[in-house]
């Protein structure tokens, strides 16, 4: 077999040379005193080592001489360095992008589209543990699955996206799946007591579901979606996860009334429309029960929604014993991303 050797362009530079066994007392005292050069590898040979120096290097250590040393390398900090766009357009380059299991998903502006393969080429050089990037053009349809192109790495997207230690197995350009929300999960599966029936609505791939089910000991978690490619992966996910309590739904949230028995607990992550499907939830909730409503709301129309799901709660018979919105996350120029966390008798 014949192995290829990439050959590596070698750089001069002054050393210490010092014995093997003395190396890494020498490096340390080096590199406090900022003397150490962090751009090249030691080399060595069979009794020393030799540390690469700055110029500036005073410190009598062991013995100075000249070597040729190997570049450390590094992957571009950033893959805005090294894309191949124009550089008065560089400044337009996103500065964040999903990461999904092995797939990178990046919005890019109108204006910077025409260099996509560039960008996506520059991405994968910068994360190498990726596979394959796509480009986002945006969320579509009731089941929020989104538009994607691939432009870079394989064209297979199906991956597995680990999160808090739970595995999802998915594919972003068949179901939705938002790793920006990890954090407000695991919130939620800490809120949850002993023996509740809860109700996940828009369960998606098993996100909320799945940990809800692993971190609390719900009596049942009922997840339900309207994507019949969501609840296969939810189903896979179960089994992925070991996880047993969950029965998965393949169902409009709308018809489950008469389908479900009550809720303790309701989570209604569908944040661009769960606001009307909140008179659904309130039939499906027990009193003293809770409902975590998810909403994308304009920062300055926050206050205005929050009486108007206190009027939805009391319109429909119910008491609202306490309406909490949190933040979860920025989501444009003027919209964030809000739960209400909502108790009602
Ligand atoms: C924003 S995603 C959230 C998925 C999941 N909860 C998560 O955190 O990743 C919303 C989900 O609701 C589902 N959905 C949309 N309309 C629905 C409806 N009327 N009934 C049930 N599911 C619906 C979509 O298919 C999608 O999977």
């Amino acid at each position: 077999m014949r192995i290829r050797r990439i050959a590596r362009r070698m750089v001069r530079s002054r050393c210490v040379r010092v014995p093997k066994a003395q190396a890494e007392q020498v490096r340390r005292r080096l590199a406090f005193a900022g003397a150490l050069r962090g751009d090249l590898r030691p080399g060595r040979d069979r009794d020393f080592v030799y540390l690469p120096v700055s110029g500036a290097a005073r410190e009598p250590v062991g013995t100075l001489c000249e070597r040729d040393l190997e570049p450390v390398r590094k992957p571009p900090e950033s893959y805005r360095e090294t894309a191949g766009v124009p550089s008065e357009l560089r400044k337009g380059l996103p500065r964040a992008f999903d990461v999904i299991g092995k797939v990178l998903i990046i919005k890019i502006p109108d204006g910077l589209a025409q260099y996509r393969r560039e960008i996506g080429k520059a991405l994968l050089l910068a994360r190498p543990e990726a596979r394959s990037v796509a480009m986002d053009r945006g969320v579509q349809g009731e089941d929020r699955v989104r538009d994607l192109e691939v432009i870079a790495g394989e064209p297979e997207l199906e991956t597995t996206h680990v999160e808090h230690g739970l595995r999802f197995l998915l594919d972003p350009s068949k179901v939705y799946f938002s790793p920006r929300l990890a954090t407000e999960r695991s919130r939620v599966a800490g809120l949850v007591r002993e023996k509740e029936a809860v109700l996940d609505m828009f369960a998606g791939v098993g996100p909320f579901s799945i940990q809800i089910a692993k971190r609390a000991r719900p009596s049942v978690v009922r997840a339900a979606d309207i994507n019949p490619a969501a609840v296969e992966y939810l189903k896979r996910n179960l089994r992925l996860n070991k996880v047993s309590g969950v029965e998965p739904m393949l169902a409009d949230a709308r018809e489950l009334p008469g389908k479900v028995p009550p809720a303790d607990r309701i989570v209604m992550n569908l944040p661009h429309s769960a606001f009307g499907f909140l008179p659904v939830a309130l039939e499906l909730l027990r009193p003293g029960g809770t409902v975590h409503l998810y909403e994308i709301v304009a920062r300055e129309g926050l206050a205005r929604r929050r009486e108007e799901v206190a009027a939805a709660v009391e319109g429909a018979g119910r008491e609202l014993l306490s309406v909490r919105p949190r933040l979860v996350r920025g989501f444009s120029a003027s919209e964030s991303h809000y739960v209400f966390d909502l108790w009602i008798d």
